[in-house]
């Protein structure tokens, strides 16, 4: 495959700092190398331009949509971007960054095709304006994705909403607010959460997700945010939750995503290497991004 790196070093859209430098830490544990070295045809495009805390207005304290002009900004350019690479066959990587940055990537990809969407993260990211505890974007682009939210980001998207909830899968949901809860009960979304993983096994529920994902679709995009992963094993994240997943079961399900051959594009967000221990979370990532793109132990 050729595979088409770019990184999105943005914390805007995260509660504190940090993930910014998140696609340097990626690299620097060897991305494009052990991705060359898996048989991959490897082009890094660097990556985008993004304003940083230090040179950006402050947002009022009371804001519920934090640095939406700069975010959205970005993610205008990034959508435009993914949806170029992927016109050139070629499968993007996106480093971030806070996941707000997957209101660019995703629609970015799904333009000019139908394509599922499979989210695996410790949140939903399915509040709006409305529903936020935070004002943070990062905890908003699933809603997005699937049109609900202010219209500078659904716009993005064009006319229509860039998934149909009903082509959605949440996997290794632990950790919803009350009235992000509430959206999600009543949306089409499929949520696997932590129970359905403990009760049914990360097998059987990948297994499940990616016929919801696949079924009448060109394949998929695949959101990961690392903070899905337990903090004993991923330290280096902004918004850890206790009871995660284990590392064995996040590469089972990539794994099993290469096996179906229907991976369109992937993010892998969420990095922090200020609370990262020794660069481990960023090592994982990468990791993990060869077990989707196709590594295999044996
Ligand atoms: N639900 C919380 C919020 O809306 C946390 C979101 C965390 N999102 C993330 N991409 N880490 O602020
Ligand atoms: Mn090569
Ligand atoms: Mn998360
Ligand atoms: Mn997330």
């Amino acid at each position: 495959t050729r595979v088409a790196i770019l990184g999105v070093p943005i914390d805007l859209g995260a509660g504190r700092r940090g993930v910014d430098m998140g696609p340097s830490a990626i690299r620097y544990a060897g991305l494009s190398r052990r991705l060359h070295d898996l048989g991959h045809h490897v082009v890094d495009f660097g990556n985008l331009a993004t304003p940083m805390v230090e040179t950006t207005p402050l947002p009022p304290p009371d804001a519920r949509l934090r640095y939406l002009e700069p975010i959205a900004e970005v993610c205008q350019r990034l959508a435009e971007l993914v949806s170029d690479i992927a016109a050139q066959a070629m499968l993007p990587l996106i480093l971030g960054g806070d996941h707000s940055l997957a209101i660019g990537s995703a629609s970015g990809s799904a333009r000019g095709r139908r394509l599922g969407l499979i989210w695996i993260d410790a949140h939903a990211d399915f509040n709006d304006e409305t529903t936020t505890p935070s004002g943070n974007i990062h905890g908003m682009p699933l809603a997005v994705l699937t049109g609900r939210g202010h219209l500078r980001l659904t716009g993005l998207a064009g006319k229509t909403p860039a998934f149909d909830p009903a082509r959605v899968v949440l996997i290794a949901v632990r950790d919803l607010d009350p009235l992000e809860r509430e959206a999600l009960r009543t949306s089409a979304i499929t949520v696997f959460t932590m129970h359905e993983i403990d009760r049914r096994g990360m097998a059987a529920v990948m297994e499940q997700a990616l016929t919801i994902a696949t079924r009448g679709t060109d394949g998929f995009h695949l959101s990961f945010d690392l903070d899905v992963v337990d903090p004993r094993e991923a330290p280096g994240v902004g918004t850890p939750v206790s009871g995660g997943i284990s590392a064995r079961e996040a590469h089972l399900a990539m794994e099993l995503i290469a096996e179906s051959g229907a991976l369109r594009s992937l993010d892998i967000v969420e990095v922090n290497p200020i609370l990262d221990e020794r660069n481990a979370t960023a090592e994982l990532a990468v990791e993990l991004a060869l077990s989707a793109l196709g590594k295999r132990i044996l």
